[in-house]
């Protein structure tokens, strides 16, 4: 399929927006400082914080704790590794339906309840085995980043 090229510089912080991808929907958000931050709190409690699996390969650049090649910009096709659902936002720290009391903001799957950080780093003792994919990306110029 073709790659797609989205133009960034409108993306406010905080917000995500979803464009498709070889039929996927792509996921491009751009994280805030504080969102950012949460990331380095969750280690202990996720499946693979390095992201070292292999059944969705993360690209080398973005092997690291955020996942993505600028801090700030996360990049990851939405779709859950357990059985191909749609994980929802949950971008708001704090207790919630469905979600544990110390929830610092990330993404839940409604299908059997996988929660991923927001990284797309997988929980620990959830059905889904691995982080959401990286597409294969880079950036063209400073806002625009093409996806494929
Ligand atoms: Fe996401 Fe099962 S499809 S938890």
């Amino acid at each position: 399929g073709a790659s797609v090229e989205v133009d960034i510089s409108g993306l406010q912080p905080g917000e995500k927006i979803v464009v498709e991808w070889r039929g996927k929907p792509v996921w491009i958000m751009r994280r805030t400082e504080e969102q950012l931050a949460t990331l380095e709190k969750l280690e202990d409690q996720l499946a693979d914080p390095n992201s070292q699996r292999t059944a969705y390969p993360t690209p080398p650049y973005a092997r690291n704790r955020h996942r993505s090649i600028k801090p700030e910009i996360f990049i990851a096709i939405g779709i859950c590794s357990h059985l191909g659902c749609s994980p929802i936002d949950k971008l708001q720290p704090g207790p919630q339906p469905s979600l544990p009391n110390d929830w610092l903001g990330g993404f839940l799957c409604p299908c059997h309840g996988s929660t991923f950080d927001l990284a797309g780093r997988v929980f620990r003792n959830k059905p889904a085995p691995d982080n959401l994919e990286i597409p294969p990306h880079h950036y063209l110029s400073e806002t625009v980043v093409l996806i494929g």
